[in-house]
């Protein structure tokens, strides 16, 4: 009896053993995808950085085609330019690959803000980062956005002079950051709030260094001055017991299964979070919205017939029901959407392997960076025809599925997505029913600070319709 059940257990444990050698076999036989990886460290990241970095990914994809290696800022990497391939990275096999961020620009934004985390944690911290930004909060804060971009819209055209525009968007987008996390605050509050943040933003994309005088280090110590404010701004609202529904209230309030709540580091990394990752994605959204329409004159006239038929921005055809890809959807919704194709200011995302990995015959190795290319994506003529014409018609039939995501996909698709819609819709009604713009210098290049902006931030002059049509357009707009 006993001799048998050693024999079935030898038989299992051979079975095991040849099992996970296959299996260990079928992945390492499995060979890297196409691609170089340049020289040994430096790889392929001055190639990268002295060509427009889309040019250099559209020539890598013209030459390997979907799946790609290259090497870049000291890391080896695959490149995946198929919507199949990003749904496999950042949907159906996500818990293969983490979110991954150089240490430097951790610290400086916060190491327990959420797009750093996966698991458990990243999904509380998303769960209250979306219920902060509900259809239901947002439709709140439209009086707010309103009152925001039109004191923005006046200050530049009362000013007569040449705004940089990408900069003043940065500084709408800021203020309806700050908005959606804090509610009002007072002006000083806010002053020292974008004062401080100003400085983290400058030095977040500089050398990392911590030498006195240099934009990181300013960075650091800016941050960690906001770090001080934020933490006033806790105990004020801790002392009010008031139960905002804004981020920083939902932030407060939270309490997990065991009756936790979130420490004031948790909150405060994550309120640094947002607003670095709804600033200049949005601002520069804005921006190539404004240039969009610049550059297509009777687009315009037709956006401007339209946004003067609204009535109210804050009603739920507004908000949602017409975001949907329909042959009905407003034709500002379309060109919001289709700039946010044309732009794809978040043009890639960074994750990297936590195993090895096989897709469609190729090797990931554990370690190795995996970055799914959007930009790659949207600007492919097989899902997109004509891929360089700005052309909204093509929203009204949906796009297929996985190809349009500038708001990225699966676990860590951008909670913000709804509240960046809102801003962008109530900036272009504000501005196509009451302004009139002229973009001065030159027209055509693209400026990377990273994310893509128009050449020298699109400077243009801002001048006020007639005061007997604004009267007009401000019944029609608000009654
Ligand atoms: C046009 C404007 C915006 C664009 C194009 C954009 C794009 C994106 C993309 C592509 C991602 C996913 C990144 C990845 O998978 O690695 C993302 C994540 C995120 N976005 Fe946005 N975003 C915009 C505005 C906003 C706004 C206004 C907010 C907040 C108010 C926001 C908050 C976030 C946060 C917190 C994440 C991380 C989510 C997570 O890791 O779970 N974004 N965004």
């Amino acid at each position: 009896m006993e001799g048998m059940i050693l024999v079935h257990v030898l038989v299992f444990l051979v079975a095991l053993i040849w099992y996970i050698f296959i299996r260990r076999n079928r992945t390492n036989t499995a060979k890297l995808p196409p691609g170089s990886l340049g020289w040994p460290y430096i790889g392929e990241t001055l190639q990268l950085y002295s060509q427009d970095p889309n040019v250099f990914f559209a020539n890598k994809q013209k030459r390997y085609g979907e799946i790609f290696k290259t090497h870049i800022l000291g890391c080896p990497s695959i490149m995946l330019a198929s919507p199949e391939a990003a749904r496999f990275v950042l949907v159906n096999q996500a818990h293969l690959f983490k979110p991954t961020y150089p240490k430097s620009k951790e610290n400086l934004i916060g190491p327990l803000a959420l797009f750093f985390h996966e698991g458990e944690y990243h999904a509380r911290l998303r769960k209250l980062v979306q219920g902060s930004l509900s259809l239901d909060n947002l439709r709140g804060l439209v009086p707010d956005i309103e009152a925001i971009a039109v004191s923005a819209l006046n200050s530049w055209a009362d000013d007569g002079h040449i705004v940089n525009t990408f900069h003043e968007m940065k500084k709408l987008s800021f203020e309806v950051g700050i908005l959606a996390i804090f509610g009002h605050l007072e002006t000083s509050q806010k002053e020292q709030l974008k004062r401080n943040y100003s400085i983290v933003d400058k030095g977040y994309n500089s050398f990392p260094t911590k030498l006195p005088g240099t934009p990181f280090k300013n960075a650091f110590m800016a941050r960690r001055r906001l770090q001080k404010i934020l933490s006033e701004l806790i105990s004020e609202r801790k002392e009010k017991r008031s139960t905002e529904k804004d981020l920083l209230g939902c932030l407060l309030n939270s309490k997990d299964e065991k009756g936790e709540i979130l420490s004031e580091d948790q909150i405060a990394d994550n309120i640094i979070g947002v607003l670095f990752a709804a600033q200049d994605t949005t601002a520069s959204a804005m921006t190539w919205i404004l240039k969009y329409l610049h550059d297509h004159p009777k687009l315009l006239e037709t956006v401007k017939g339209e946004q003067k038929q609204i009535h109210q921005l804050n009603d739920d055809a507004n908000l949602q029901l017409t975001w949907a890809q329909t042959r009905n959807m407003p034709i500002t919704h379309k060109v919001i959407l289709e700039s946010l194709r044309m732009a794809s200011i978040i043009s890639f995302t960074f994750r990297e392997a936590v195993t090895d990995v096989e897709y469609k015959g190729y090797r990931i190795p554990k370690g190795w960076k995996v970055m799914p290319l959007f930009r790659n994506i949207h600007h492919n003529p097989e899902f997109f025809h004509n891929p360089q014409e700005f052309d909204p018609s093509r929203f009204e039939v949906a796009p297929k599925p996985n190809t349009f995501m500038p708001f990225g996909s699966g676990v860590h698709a951008c909670p913000g997505n709804e509240l960046a819609k809102l801003e962008m819709l109530i900036m272009v009604h504000h501005l196509v029913t009451k302004y009139r713009w002229e973009v001065v210098g030159s027209k055509s290049g693209i400026q990377y600070g990273p994310f893509p902006v128009p050449m020298h931030g699109l400077p243009a002059k801002f001048l006020k319709e007639s005061t007997q049509e604004k009267g007009a357009i401000l019944c029609g707009a608000f009654l």
